[in-house]
């Protein structure tokens, strides 16, 4: 299959690279839209046959469920039955996060194929502030089932060229937004009532959208994401060894604990290239990658994250050393990736 990737930098250009994603969506194909934290490989929700060609080109397997991504919030009903005990804070919470990078796992209507849940009673759903993702869903006037655009366990893509690099031949058109605004995935949340007060709100997997950001709306707690063998993962598809680069990848907690091999070559992925943290002149990196350069700040950081760990998987060193970065806003997503990475 030959994959065209559509520009969208003239709004001649725009409006023809979304009638052709809407054409290919409504044929039950397959294709590769911008949103503001990855690029996702959508197909039309509700049809299974369409869904069934995202497992296939990502080789993702059957039991790691998708988000639904809606064109607006008054549609979430057609997707989800929302509990009437949390009903007024999932409107309260739709109202201050959609359009944005916040999935919501609720009770699923039966509307959407099992397939899309993995045979789950719950549906993880999301409404993106892409603007082209927006026109497209909106034009199709159908959810859209989309996981990120790479294949199974591999880096996430944040550009159109990545991609590529995942999916060329695979699927039949990706449209070309530019770079991702936020640069992980989003956040994804449960949200339980409690007896007295605000919900619990447990974060099933970190992302742009921090604890801090939710703690007005709820008693804001993570998920355990280990779980020892043999027992089921409280959150599907989030492997340990996700987000993985082909170079093998250590986080490096503290500089003094390394001791580079002869002959192995190392590449540095930096959280402020400075000095003083003392990474910098540890060895003589084959490559080194700053996610942001200066004073460091951590939404920087995200938005180049999977842009730089791509840049030096590519690069050919025998091994990525990752410095640490603030476990906290969106530091907490990005530790969680580099650990993740780092367990294969
Ligand atoms: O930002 C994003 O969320 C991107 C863009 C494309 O929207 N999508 C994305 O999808 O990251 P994906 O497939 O890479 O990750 C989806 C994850 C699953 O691996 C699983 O952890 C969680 O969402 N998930 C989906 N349905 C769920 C459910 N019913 N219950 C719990 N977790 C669920
Ligand atoms: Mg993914």
């Amino acid at each position: 299959m030959q994959t065209v990737v559509a520009p969208t930098d003239h709004p001649d250009r725009l409006k023809d690279a979304v009638s052709q994603a809407v054409d290919l969506l409504k044929r039950g194909e397959c294709v590769a839209l911008p949103t503001e934290t990855v690029y996702g490989l959508a197909a039309d929700a509700m049809n299974p046959e369409a869904v069934a060609k995202i497992f296939a080109a990502k080789e993702r397997p059957a039991f790691d469920p998708l988000i639904v991504h809606l064109s607006h919030r008054d549609r979430l009903e057609e997707v989800a039955m929302v509990p009437e005990e949390i009903a007024k804070d999932v409107a309260r919470i739709t109202e201050h996060f959609w359009p944005g990078p916040l999935t919501l796992v609720l009770p699923k209507s039966a509307a959407v194929p099992d397939l899309v849940t993995s045979g789950l009673p719950t549906v993880a759903v999301r409404m993106s502030a892409n603007p082209i993702f927006r026109r497209v869903v909106t034009s199709l006037a159908q959810p859209l089932a989309a996981p990120s655009a790479n294949r199974f366990g591999r880096i996430s893509p944040t550009s159109a060229a990545a991609v590529v690099k995942e999916l060329d031949g695979r699927i039949p058109l990706i449209v070309d937004g530019g770079a991702c605004h936020a640069g992980i995935e989003s956040t994804i949340i449960s949200i339980t009532p409690r007896k007295e007060g605000k919900p619990l709100i447990r974060v099933l997997r970190a992302g742009p959208v921090t604890k801090e950001d939710l703690q007005p709306f709820g008693k804001v707690e993570f998920a355990n994401h280990h779980t020892e063998a043999g027992e089921k993962p409280e959150v599907p598809g989030q492997m340990p060894s996700h987000y993985a680069p082909r170079t093998p990848l250590r986080l490096l907690e503290k500089p003094e604990d390394f001791q580079p091999e002869e002959g192995k070559r190392y590449a540095l992925l930096s959280y402020r290239g400075g000095e003083e943290d003392g990474y910098l002149f540890l060895t003589d990196w084959l490559q080194s990658l700053t996610l942001s350069p200066g004073s460091g700040k951590l939404p920087e950081a995200a938005v180049r994250f999977f842009h730089c760990l791509r840049a030096l998987d590519e690069c050919g060193a025998d091994e990525i050393v990752a410095e640490p970065l603030p476990e906290r806003g969106m530091g907490v997503a990005l530790m969680e990736k580099l650990r993740r990475a780092a367990a294969k």
